[in-house]
């Protein structure tokens, strides 16, 4: 834990070509560099204005100190993990549970963090009881009570909120490309519904659409990053408030020939359209996927870390940017073990520090595109 000696980086960065290429000089000044946090707010004279963070689950914050020191000593920024989503914060449809979202959100604020909320809308997450209770006669009303009930709880405690995750889903066949989810059913206007009452329940958090696929340069993400536009407009239309757009950046190293894993000029292009609507971006769930990288870990490293390069300095050059956001700190806990997971049984290298809490070429590719990014 803590911050790499001199030899530990030089060994880090032996194993990945593009930082062993660095001049000595450059590696003194990254080594003189403190961390994440550092690199990204207004807390030293190199910083960014940027805000910088990861996803936490509660339980490892209250039972692995060296994990939850790690996380303080790097981040700015926390979002939880799974704890503020429906089913975990609203189990049955009277009862809501908000002992692990508290701890996570008192975690933060006791360290100076912000405090992303991590969502009210996702097809995903919900609860037993939502299938057979909700009906199109009641949704609005739940729909509205969870959000009066969930942000009136952390009214003016939250940065952003993911009001609406993952809506689009070309693929579905809809009207607008919009998902075939289990709110899309029971309430057909349920975007609108959900980012008016965010916007009466806590006025002060930036209202963000999350989404995730939109990264890259294939068609069906040029598709899904259309219908993200044509929504933004609509809801403008009809005067639905809308601050942000989260960039999940759930993104894969190793090439494919559709361009799937290739990130550039559309991802570019769709922030300057995004900008153009006058709405912020962020960056909130990233993470690099090693699938598809079948070798020896030094390898998979530097594949990973020149990844964390090239897509933040694409992405980190728009000063609309505000914050970045892994979707974990390290591998111990990513999320991709369980989801996505290598084929050859490995675990996953996703994240800045490895299983040990050690840095790893991830990290320092991070830590240097904050560093080189454009003040805001
Ligand atoms: C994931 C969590 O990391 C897992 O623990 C959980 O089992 C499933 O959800 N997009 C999102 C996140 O918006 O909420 C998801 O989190 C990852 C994909």
């Amino acid at each position: 834990m803590g911050l790499p000696t001199r030899r530990q980086f030089l060994s880090q960065t032996a194993a990945t070509a593009s930082l062993a290429a660095l001049p000595i000089r450059a590696l003194s000044q990254i080594q003189s560099a403190t961390t994440l946090r550092a690199a990204a707010a207004s807390e030293s004279a190199a910083s960014r204005g940027l805000l910088v963070g990861c996803c936490v689950p509660a339980r490892a914050l209250r039972n692995d100190p060296a994990y939850a020191a790690l996380v303080k000593q790097q981040m700015n920024i926390l979002v939880a993990e799974n704890e503020f989503k429906f089913g975990p914060i609203h189990p049955q449809p009277t009862t809501f549970f908000f002992d692990d979202a508290d701890t996570i959100i008192d975690f933060a604020e006791q360290n100076g963090m912000k405090m992303r909320g991590h969502n009210f809308v996702w097809h995903r997450a919900l609860p037993p009881w939502f299938a057979t209770y909700v009906t199109p006669q009641n949704a609005e009303q739940v729909l509205v009570n969870h959000i009066e009930t969930v942000g009136g709880r952390y009214k003016g405690r939250i940065h952003s909120w993911d009001v609406v995750n993952e809506a689009i889903q070309v693929s579905d066949g809809l009207p607008n490309g919009m998902r075939n989810s289990p709110w899309q059913k029971v309430l057909p206007n349920y975007i609108d519904i959900a980012f008016r009452t965010a916007r009466r329940v806590d006025p002060h958090a930036l209202l963000t659409y999350n989404d995730y696929d939109i990264e890259a340069e294939d068609a069906a993400s040029t598709a899904k990053r259309a219908a993200i536009l044509d929504l933004v407009r609509g809801m403008q239309q009809r005067g639905v408030p809308i601050d942000a757009i989260g960039i999940q950046s759930h993104i894969h190293a190793g090439p494919k020939p559709d361009g799937s894993h290739t990130y550039g000029p559309a991802l570019t292009q769709f922030m300057k359209d995004v900008q153009s609507l006058g709405l912020k971006l962020m960056l909130t769930e990233m993470d690099v996927n090693d699938r598809d990288i079948p070798a020896d870990i030094p390898t998979r490293d530097a594949a990973v870390a020149d990844l964390y390069s090239s897509y933040l300095r694409t992405t980190l050059a728009n000063k609309n940017v505000l914050a970045l956001l892994t979707w974990g700190i390290t591998d111990k806990y990513t999320w991709l073990n369980h989801e996505g997971a290598r084929k050859d049984g490995q675990p996953e290298r996703s994240l800045p520090f490895d299983a040990d809490l050690k840095p790893k070429p991830a990290f320092f590719a991070e830590l240097n595109a904050l560093k080189s990014a454009p003040r805001r």
